[in-house]
């Protein structure tokens, strides 16, 4: 196959998911413009309550992006200049960026190879006096496991955000993220499990006060209107995003059980061929793990190879669209170099790093594809790909 074979099985597919809600999309979509009700208001409200009853949190905010979520959550917990912040050394450039545009030290901490995750042995060796905050990302749609990190009365630990930008539905021993910290932030950027058609995100959880205190963070800090009790900022969701979400939210259950179930398929047919965890002339392909007791959503799946770019690269020959999430550790991010972080620091995030690959995982894939991304993965590790 030529290198510039066209994709036919791309990483994502939104055109194919549109399809199944795109007349109550378009119909959510009149309503908000024939109401002229842009910013906020009763589309906004009404999501807010269906997002808090869907993920089991007794509420939740609209927010302008997943970005300004993690933003507004650590400054509703007043984190600022002099605290430090946990923070995974493997994740989304904003959750570290987070910390430190409000002067806070992001202190990273290595992952579980297995998981991609914070673990809480590692969160806990990072504590001091000045932590202020622990942010786990449950990243790639499973819950970070912070054991009796996530059990201990608040005033007994530092404030839990947790990062669910890539694992809204996700479950921990019976308790939904969202409800395991202090507050819970998400993503509803269009790649994500519950995407819109722009930015948007929220945070939700337990603590009404907390919750209350980001309502009015996200208006310039006015409570009334004018009146700033806060420095707070433009973090409103728009109205138009909200009526879209409301129209995906009651798919996304069902959209989550189809990307388990096309992850449950390649390592099942991946093992069965002999293909995990041997060496294979040197080249291992690990599979991703769900824990015990844990619900992954899927938001990728993620296979590690020392051989990734050669994988890549012959995946790409046969039409398969992969991505790499995340090329480098954000310890080694250049803006964080005064922090003093060197290479080797978190030889764990380093290595997946350098070994991970997200491949199709999303819930329109059919059968064929699955196929063919199943055949060029066994054609690669069954020699034919490193010719
Ligand atoms: C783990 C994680 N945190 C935070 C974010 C930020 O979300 P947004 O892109 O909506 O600002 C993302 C999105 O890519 C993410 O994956």
């Amino acid at each position: 196959m030529s290198a510039s074979a066209p994709q036919h099985t791309p990483i994502l597919d939104l055109a194919a998911q549109l399809a199944g809600y795109r007349d109550e999309a378009l119909a959510a979509i009149t309503r908000v413009v024939d109401s002229q009700q842009l910013i906020l208001g009763p589309e906004v409200d009404a999501l807010e309550a269906e997002l808090a009853a869907a993920v089991g949190a007794r509420g939740a905010v609209g927010l302008s992006s997943g970005t300004d979520a993690l933003l507004v959550a650590l400054m509703a917990l007043d984190v600022g200049p002099g605290d430090e912040v946990i923070v995974p050394a493997m994740s989304f450039f904003a959750t570290a960026g987070a910390v430190s545009r409000l002067g806070a030290t992001p202190v990273f901490v290595d992952i579980d190879p297995r998981t991609f995750n914070m673990t809480e042995e590692g969160a806990r060796a990072a504590l001091t006096p000045r932590t202020k905050a622990i942010i786990p990302v449950h990243l790639f749609g499973q819950t970070a496991d912070l054991g009796a990190l996530y059990e201990e009365p608040r005033a007994a630990r530092p404030a839990l955000i947790e990062d669910a930008a890539q694992a809204i539905g996700s479950v921990w021993r019976g308790r939904p993220s969202g409800t395991l910290g202090d507050v819970c932030c998400t993503s509803f950027f269009p790649s994500k499990n519950l995407g819109c058609f722009g930015d948007g995100g929220a945070v939700y959880g337990d603590d009404v006060a907390l919750l209350d205190k980001i309502r009015v963070l996200r208006m310039h800090g006015s409570k009334p209107k004018y009146h700033h009790l806060l420095v707070g900022g433009n973090f409103r969701l728009d109205a138009l995003q909200a009526a879209v979400l409301r129209v995906k939210l009651p798919l996304l259950e069902g959209w989550a059980a189809a990307r388990r179930a096309n992850a449950a398929w390649y390592v099942e047919r991946l093992q069965a061929r002999g293909l995990v965890g041997q060496d294979l002339r040197g080249e291992r392909l690990t599979l991703p793990l769900t824990l015990p007791h844990h619900t992954h959503v899927f938001n990728q799946f993620v296979l590690r190879t020392p051989a990734r770019d050669a994988l890549k690269a012959h995946l790409e020959r046969a039409g398969i669209g992969t991505m790499i999430y995340y090329p480098s550790p954000l310890h080694t991010q250049p803006c964080f170099a005064p922090l003093g972080y060197r290479e080797g620091d978190f030889p764990e995030a380093e290595r997946a790093c350098r070994e991970v690959l997200a491949i199709p995982v999303y819930p329109e894939l059919t059968e064929a594809q699955r196929e063919g991304v199943l055949a060029a993965l066994c054609g690669f590790f069954e020699g034919e790909g490193r010719a």
